[in-house]
């Protein structure tokens, strides 16, 4: 695809109050690709990754997904295209962590074989088998040893459950400068 990805495009946010947290933006982000931003407190990490699924709005400039120009598109069903994976919060503590990460195919409305499917690849795929860890809730621990258990369990729920988009990113906890997107 030609366009594929996310490019900002000399983008500008100003928020109501005159803070420029971002001031003249122009980035790719190409499929396949991890990017880091690093920077220190209210240089405006979180403000970016927030203006492509439009939790924040851009001023000026244009960010498109796959082509798309964002602020065309129909803000819900662009962030059920968009995981965005928030350390601590996010899963629903009353569901199993295979209903959490089924959460979005459902939404989409997705055959119950494929969610069936893509929970259990995704699941695998940060470490925590269907098998043993489906029916588990959030709150359960995943090892026996305290080291297992702070091995970021939650996270890594978490992570599957917003991997199916097109994109997924993650802004770190407050205090670590680094907020990690990609696009797949
Ligand atoms: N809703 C808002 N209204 C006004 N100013 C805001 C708003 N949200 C963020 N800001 C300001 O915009 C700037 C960028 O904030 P942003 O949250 O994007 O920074 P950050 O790089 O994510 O910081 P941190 O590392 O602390 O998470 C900061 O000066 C912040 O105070
Ligand atoms: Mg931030």
């Amino acid at each position: 695809m030609d366009h594929a990805g996310i490019v900002f495009d000399h983008v500008r946010k100003e928020y109501q109050d005159g803070t420029v947290a971002v001031g003249d933006l122009s980035l790719t982000v190409t499929p396949g690709e991890v990017l880091c931003l690093v920077g220190p407190s209210g240089c405006g990490k979180s403000t970016t990754l927030r203006m492509v699924n439009r939790l924040v709005e851009p001023t000026s400039g244009t960010i498109t997904v796959d082509g798309t120009d964002v602020l065309g598109q129909d803000p819900v069903r662009l962030r059920r295209s968009i995981g965005y994976v928030i350390q601590h919060v996010g899963l629903f503590p009353h569901r199993t962590v295979a209903q959490n990460v089924a959460t979005v195919p459902g939404l989409l409305k997705w055959d119950k074989a494929r969610i069936a499917e893509r929970v259990e690849q995704l699941l695998d795929l940060v470490g925590l088998p269907h098998a043993t860890y489906g029916k588990r809730y959030p709150h359960e621990p995943v090892g026996r040893r305290a080291s297992a258990r702070r091995s970021g369990a939650g996270a890594r729920s978490g992570a599957a459950r917003h991997a199916h988009g097109r994109a997924v990113w993650s802004g770190g906890p407050p205090g670590q400068a680094t907020a990690p997107a990609g696009v797949s």
